[in-house]
C-alpha cells in the first residue's frame, strides 16, 4: 500500500509513496544491492516475459530502492512518475535526447544552467538539432523565436545566479498551441516552492544533488511527469544506462524525509539574511525573489511558495577585496553547488565562471565582486552576523581609503 496523495508537504516528505509495510518489516528503506535478479524456475521466467507478473530483472531498467526514491518524488511533485538519474546532467541530457530528433529546434532560456546549454549547442546540434535562446525576463522574445519545427521549451525558474523566476503558465500558453513540449528545471525552487506540473509543463526537472538530497554528499538528477511523459525517457535510459546507484538512491529518499524541513528554514533564513544585506552599506546590490527590489517578486508570490535559499549580490569591492570578505567568514564553507544543509559561498567567477573571459562574464552581468551565498539551515542570526563581521572588512578597508 502506498500512503496517499494530497499530504501537507511535511508529512508528505516523510510518508508519501511509502511502502507499508516494508520488506522484512524493516522500517527504514531497504538498500537492494544487486546488479540483477533470479528467476525461480523457467515458468517464472515466461511469466514475466509474458506480462503476468511484473517484478525485477536486471539493474539496468530499475531497482527497488530507487523505486521507492522515485514514488516519494513523483507524489511530492504531483506527477505520476519519476525516474532517477546518478546527476542532474544525465537526467537533463537523456530526457532532452529522448524528446528530440534531427531537423527539430529547441529553444532555451539563456538564463538555464550553463553546461545544459554548452549541451545543446555542443552535442545536440552536432546531430541535427538547431538551438536557440530567449530572454526568460522578456516572453515576447521566446513567441518570437519559435519555428514550424520547434519541439521543446527548456526554462530554469528560478534561475542562476539572478534568480529570475520565468512565468510558468505563460510559457506553456505560448507552446501548447504548437504542440511544443515544455520542460521545466525546478532545482532552485524544490517541490515545496513550486509544483510546475500544475501549470501544465511536461516534464519537471531536478539537479537532486542540490536540495532533494541536501546534504552535499551525493550527485542525482530526476525527471518527472505524467507515465507517458516519463516512460518516453526510460525508454533511452534503459538502452543508454545512466542508472543511480542503490546507495545514492537510499541516501536520497532519507534526505527527502526532512525535505519541507530544510526548505522551510531556507527560506526563512535567506529571506532574513536578504533583507540585511540589502540594508548593509558595503552592499551594492542583492538578487533575490523574496525582496520588493527584486524585478520578479511580483511574480514569485504569485508562482512560488517560497521564495529559496539561494542568494546573489555584489559588495562594493573589487576582486581582492571581495575574496578577503568571503575569506574572513567563519560559518560558510567556499565551494560549488547549492541546497544542503551547509551554507556555500562563492564569488561566482572563480567558480562557475571559471573559464570564460572577463568580457563574456560581465555581459552576463557577474562582475568580480558577484557573490553567491547558499543559505543552509544554520541559525539565520549566526549567518548574518558572520557576513557584517566578514563584510566590516570592507568597512575599514574604505575607512582607510576615504
Ligand atoms: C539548475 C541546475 N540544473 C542542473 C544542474 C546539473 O546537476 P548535476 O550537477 O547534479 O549534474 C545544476 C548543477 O549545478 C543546476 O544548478
Amino acid at each position: 500500500m502506498s500512503y496517499s496523495n494530497n499530504l501537507d508537504p511535511h508529512t508528505a516528505s516523510v510518508h508519501a509513496g511509502e511502502q507499508r509495510p516494508k520488506p522484512y518489516n524493516a522500517l527504514a528503506n531497504p538498500i537492494f544491492q544487486t546488479a540483477n535478479y533470479s528467476f525461480e524456475n523457467t515458468q517464472a521466467l515466461r511469466d514475466f516475459v509474458d506480462g503476468i507478473v511484473e517484478r525485477d530483472k536486471y539493474g539496468r531498467y530499475g531497482n527497488p530502492t530507487q523505486r521507492t526514491a522515485e514514488r516519494k518524488l513523483a507524489e511530492l511533485e504531483g506527477g505520476e512518475q519519476a525516474l532517477l538519474f546518478p546527476s542532474g546532467m544525465a537526467a537533463t541530457t537523456i530526457a532532452l535526447l529522448a524528446y528530440l530528433k534531427a531537423g527539430d529546434h529547441i529553444i532555451l532560456s539563456r538564463e538555464c544552467y550553463k553546461q545544459i546549454r554548452e549541451f545543446a549547442v555542443t552535442v545536440l546540434n552536432r546531430f541535427g538539432v538547431e538551438v536557440s535562446q530567449f530572454d526568460p525576463n522578456n516572453l515576447f522574445t521566446l513567441e518570437a523565436k519559435i519555428k514550424y519545427n520547434t519541439k521543446l521549451i527548456f526554462v530554469e525558474t528560478p534561475s542562476n545566479p539572478f534568480l529570475s523566476i520565468t512565468d510558468i503558465k505563460r510559457v506553456v500558453q505560448v507552446a501548447r498551441p504548437h504542440d511544443i513540449a515544455v520542460f521545466v528545471d525546478s532545482t532552485f525552487a524544490t517541490p515545496i516552492n513550486q509544483k510546475p506540473l500544475e501549470y501544465g509543463v511536461d516534464l519537471v526537472i531536478h539537479s537532486a544533488t542540490k536540495y532533494l538530497a541536501g546534504h552535499n554528499d551525493l550527485l542525482a538528477g530526476v525527471v518527472i511527469g505524467s507515465k507517458d511523459a516519463v516512460e518516453k525517457v526510460k525508454k533511452l535510459q534503459a538502452v543508454q544506462g545512466s542508472i543511480i546507484d542503490p546507495n545514492n538512491a537510499f541516501l536520497l529518499w532519507r534526505g527527502l524525509k526532512t525535505l519541507a524541513l530544510r526548505v522551510e528554514k531556507q527560506n526563512q533564513s535567506a529571506l532574513e539574511i536578504a533583507q540585511f544585506l540589502e540594508d548593509h552599506p558595503s552592499v551594492k546590490h542583492v538578487y533575490y525573489p523574496g525582496l520588493k527590489s527584486h524585478p520578479t517578486h511580483q511574480l514569485a508570490k504569485e508562482q512560488m511558495t517560497g521564495f529559496g535559499g539561494v542568494i546573489s549580490f555584489e559588495v562594493d569591492a573589487d576582486d581582492e577585496l571581495t575574496g578577503q570578505f568571503i575569506d574572513a567568514l567563519q560559518i560558510p564553507l567556499i565551494a560549488s553547488s547549492l541546497g544542503g544543509v551547509d551554507s556555500l559561498i562563492e564569488q561566482s567567477w572563480l567558480i562557475s565562471y571559471a573559464g570564460m573571459s572577463k568580457a563574456q562574464r560581465e555581459e552576463l552581468g557577474v562582475g568580480d565582486n558577484f557573490v553567491r551565498l547558499s543559505v543552509g539551515i544554520e541559525d539565520a542570526q549566526a549567518l548574518i552576523d558572520d557576513l557584517a563581521q566578514g563584510l566590516s572588512v570592507l568597512d575599514k578597508v574604505g575607512a582607510l581609503t576615504a
